[in-house]
């Protein structure tokens, strides 16, 4: 799913200051969901509205499906959402887009991104399935800007809050 922003003065819907609160106006986003019971990419869908109203000039969702090597060569920053499963994975629908980009070794040097992990703090393993996608995309020469998200299912029920609180400071970084 892409967003694509069509506010010329780089203003939300609402009127909140946009592109001129952030600068991130000249930029173009992907947005990765990678998820297994949807929570992940609920969470993706909210941090691209936010980005797009925060005057963002594209906010793409990378979603099940999808090859990610066009859209992220196309990107200037990434946000990458991701979920553990099984003992620190990533979820099962995510592993052909994983296996794709080890394989591929796509030159990431361009984008710089963000991390949101999501996982639950009574698995051993937390968020490992997120610092495996961490560890891949370094290796691919993306860089990640400040300290990742992570956000726990056994104490916080609403993931998109962490996210979006998160999302706020770490744009100031950019
Ligand atoms: C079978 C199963 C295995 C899980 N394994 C882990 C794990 O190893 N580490 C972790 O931090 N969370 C683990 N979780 C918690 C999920 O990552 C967490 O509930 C997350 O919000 C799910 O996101 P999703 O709906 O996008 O798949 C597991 C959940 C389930 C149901």
């Amino acid at each position: 799913m892409a967003y694509t922003t069509n506010l010329s003065d780089g203003r939300g819907p609402d009127g909140d200051p946009g592109a001129g609160a952030t600068g991130i106006g000249a930029l173009r986003f992907a947005v990765l969901a990678a998820t297994q019971s949807g929570n992940a990419l609920l969470v993706a869908d909210m941090v691209a509205e936010r980005l797009m109203l925060r005057g963002a000039r594209t906010a793409c969702v990378i979603d099940e499906g999808l090859q990610p090597e066009t859209v992220l060569a196309e990107s200037d920053v990434l946000v990458a959402c991701v979920a553990s499963h099984g003992e620190g994975d990533v979820p099962d629908g995510f592993l052909d887009t994983y296996r794709a980009l080890a394989d591929g070794r796509p030159d990431l040097s361009h984008l710089r991104y963000g991390l949101i992990g999501l996982g639950d703090r009574t698995y051993t393993t937390f968020c490992g399935g997120a610092w495996k996608v961490d560890g891949l995309l370094q290796e691919l020469g993306a860089r990640r800007i400040g300290p990742p998200c992570t956000i726990d299912a056994s104490s916080q029920p609403f993931p998109d809050e962490d996210a979006l609180a998160w999302l706020e400071a770490w744009l100031h970084g950019l």
